[in-house]
């Protein structure tokens, strides 16, 4: 019996019905644009959160974790609502309010994706419930499906404003893939992303930073591309080019002007980057995540000391590119660098946090991993 099946039953008396799990992410480029109907390049990390569940004869849900074993939370189905109080749980209860779950459940959540660091924890724990409710009750939701309601459920009920692209990529990445993801219509395509064989490695720099989506600016980034949108008359930032927002920088405002000029130069890279991925150019690569980088930091604003650090001192450490990832305001980074690098690579980041009395980052790596799926079924 595997550890959250044996503490599910020492927790909840039975053996769960089924086991899902679905993992973190990184984004390798295209960040701030999945609400605007860009286009995204990320890809599942290794590290996942697990989803054990049982259906209750009842209308209760109870639902701990492996890490706080010792608090059951304990909500009448009825009273699952937007506006519930509660902590992490309330990304599990999002997502029984928005699949409609008819039934009291028993959950054991074992969440093994690195939390507070930019990579997803709260898209993985939706999407591990997501799949294993899908499959528990027959429902039938396809991936698409899935990622909107999981989405919804962090959304309306939990009440960050996210976009589409985590819930996505924990559900539908393949093995030694990102995904390229349209965030209008979520059709995707794989694209290798083989960094080992090609002596290369994707670290993740954990900056330690706080890193929040709650606290307004995210919203107002969310906001002044609506605004832009709205004022220029298009569908949406993914119909605007360079030139047509230049001519029209009188009508916006210096800040509109700069955060469109990043959806609309990010949007360009992501489809740089996947032409430099197939053509194997990693030092193009490289060069798109610098850019990327700066125009997260300059126009969109959204870098924060931690992460230009981290950065910079994997440049200057001899990395091909490096870049804040996820929502920013702190989280991480990722430096592509060559595998021999590694060491060196850590070592002159430490320093770096060292010399700006920044706490200690952390360091993982992965390799493009698998999206959610059912590991058991009782
Ligand atoms: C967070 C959100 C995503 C996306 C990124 C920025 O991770 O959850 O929807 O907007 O920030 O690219």
């Amino acid at each position: 019996m595997s550890s959250i099946d044996r503490i599910f039953a020492d927790t909840f008396g039975q053996s769960p019905d089924i086991v899902a799990a679905a993992p973190g992410r990184v984004n390798l480029i295209g960040e701030h644009i999945d609400y605007s109907d860009g286009f995204v390049l990320p890809f599942a990390i290794a590290d996942q959160t697990y989803a054990a569940i049982r259906i209750r004869p009842d209308r209760l849900v109870r639902i701990a974790s492996v890490q706080r074993r010792n608090k059951i939370v304990s909500v009448p189905l009825d009273d699952i609502k937007p506006g519930l109080k509660g902590e992490w749980e309330r990304y599990a209860l999002g997502v029984i309010w928005a699949m409609g779950v008819k039934q009291g459940l028993d959950i054991m959540i074992d969440g093994h994706v690195p939390l507070g660091a930019g990579l997803s924890s709260s898209a993985a724990l939706e999407c591990s419930v997501a799949t294993a409710i899908n499959h528990l009750f027959s429902c039938g939701f396809d991936l698409h499906a899935l990622a909107r309601l999981a989405q919804k459920a962090e959304n309306d009920y939990v009440g960050v404003p996210c976009g589409i692209m985590d819930q996505s990529v924990s559900l539908m990445a393949q093995p030694g893939s990102a995904l390229l993801l349209d965030c209008r219509d979520l059709t995707s395509r794989n694209v290798s992303f083989d960094v080992a064989s090609n002596g290369l490695e994707l670290l993740i720099i954990d900056t330690q930073a706080h890193h929040s989506l709650t606290d307004g600016g995210y919203a107002r980034r969310r906001q002044s591309c609506e605004s832009v949108v709205a004022k220029l008359l298009v569908q949406s930032m993914r119909e605007l080019s360079l030139e047509k927002l230049s001519a029209s920088k009188d009508l916006l405002s210096d800040t509109e002007f700069i955060r469109a000029r990043h959806a609309v130069t990010e949007i360009a890279r992501v489809h740089s980057a996947v032409a430099a991925l197939e053509a194997k150019n990693f030092v193009e690569l490289g060069r798109l995540l610098n850019a990327s980088h700066a125009s997260l930091r300059d126009d969109y604003n959204v870098s924060c000391p931690e992460l230009n650090a981290a950065v910079d001192a994997s440049i200057s450490a001899g990395a091909l590119g490096a870049r804040m990832v996820g929502g920013g305001f702190g989280g991480s980074a990722i430096a592509l660098i060559k595998a021999v690098d590694t060491v060196g690579t850590i070592h002159t980041i430490e320093n770096a946090f060292k010399r700006a009395s920044f706490k200690a980052p952390r360091f993982f790596t992965s390799l493009p991993s698998q999206g959610a799926q059912i590991i058991r079924r009782g």
